[in-house]
């Protein structure tokens, strides 16, 4: 059963309404490059030429930006996010492919509770289809990723405890978000957008016992990048340039 809360209500609402515009906000395209700049640094499958066998799962693809940055890169993407606003705007995207039938990645809306969601399932055997296989239900993924996600989730340990049953074994985490690096965080967002926000950034020491503690190894959370936004200031007044930090936080299930 799907755990709807109200602050999951407030994001859906918040994301519908922004999702059409979401890409034109060079903010957004510039920190999902830094991401994804990241992620090819720290998952050893890119440097070593792997990748392109990886099946990826991705929390909270939005519209894509770094879903569609990272499909050319591996094999396939399956990305899942709660707002339909942003799935339509994936879909508008892989529509204006030159040949979308033979798109490596898909989108679905669903608030991902388990592995074997059948919506999930569907997209990733639709995708294995697409490339010759007989279908081989349940899909289990190389890499997870996630960008920009984590302080919407209301649970940190029940999204990783699913991402961890959705692995292969061998497979990686590779989750990327600004830190909680003291009471400053929260100008992250301006207050008009608060309201869905779980947490004002992800927490080092807690992300590395999480991860550590759903049985996850070569457990890493560092910093990935600092990215400078211009942030309201707390009356809404004037906007000034702010640098935030954002970690990565690395896991692989043995
Ligand atoms: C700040 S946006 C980031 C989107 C995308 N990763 C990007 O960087 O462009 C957060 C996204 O997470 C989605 N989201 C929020 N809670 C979620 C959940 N529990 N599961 C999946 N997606 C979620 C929102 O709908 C939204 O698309």
């Amino acid at each position: 059963m799907s755990t709807t809360t109200a602050s999951t209500i407030a994001n859906n609402e918040r994301f519908n309404a922004e999702a059409a515009k979401w890409d034109s906000n060079i903010a957004h395209v510039r920190c999902c490059e830094m991401a994804l700049e990241s992620v090819l640094h720290h998952v050893p499958a890119f440097a070593h030429g792997q990748a392109k066998n990886f099946d990826v799962l991705e929390i909270g693809c939005g519209t894509g930006l770094l879903s569609f940055d990272l499909s050319p890169r591996v094999r396939s993407l399956v990305g899942v996010d709660t707002a339909q606003g942003m799935i339509d705007a994936f879909n508008v995207k892989i529509g204006a492919l030159l040949q979308p039938e033979e798109a490596n990645l898909a989108a679905v809306c669903v608030m991902l509770e388990d592995a074997d969601d059948v919506k999930v399932q569907g997209a990733a055997a639709a995708l294995a289809s697409r490339r010759g296989e007989p279908e081989n239900i349940p899909y289990r993924f190389d890499l997870i990723v996630s960008h920009l996600t984590l302080h919407h989730i209301p649970s940190l340990p029940a999204i990783l405890a699913t991402m961890f049953q959705s692995l292969k074994h061998g497979g990686w985490i590779a989750l990327t978000d600004f830190e909680d690096f003291g009471p400053d965080a929260v100008k992250f967002h301006p207050k008009s957008k608060r309201e869905g926000v779980e947490r004002h950034g992800i927490k080092r020491n807690e992300m590395e016992m999480t991860i550590n503690g759903t049985g996850f190894d070569r457990v890493k959370v560092e910093t990935a990048f600092t990215f400078t936004k211009a942030v309201e200031g707390e009356d809404g007044g004037l906007k000034k340039e702010m640098e935030f930090p954002f970690l990565i936080c690395m896991g692989q299930k043995a």
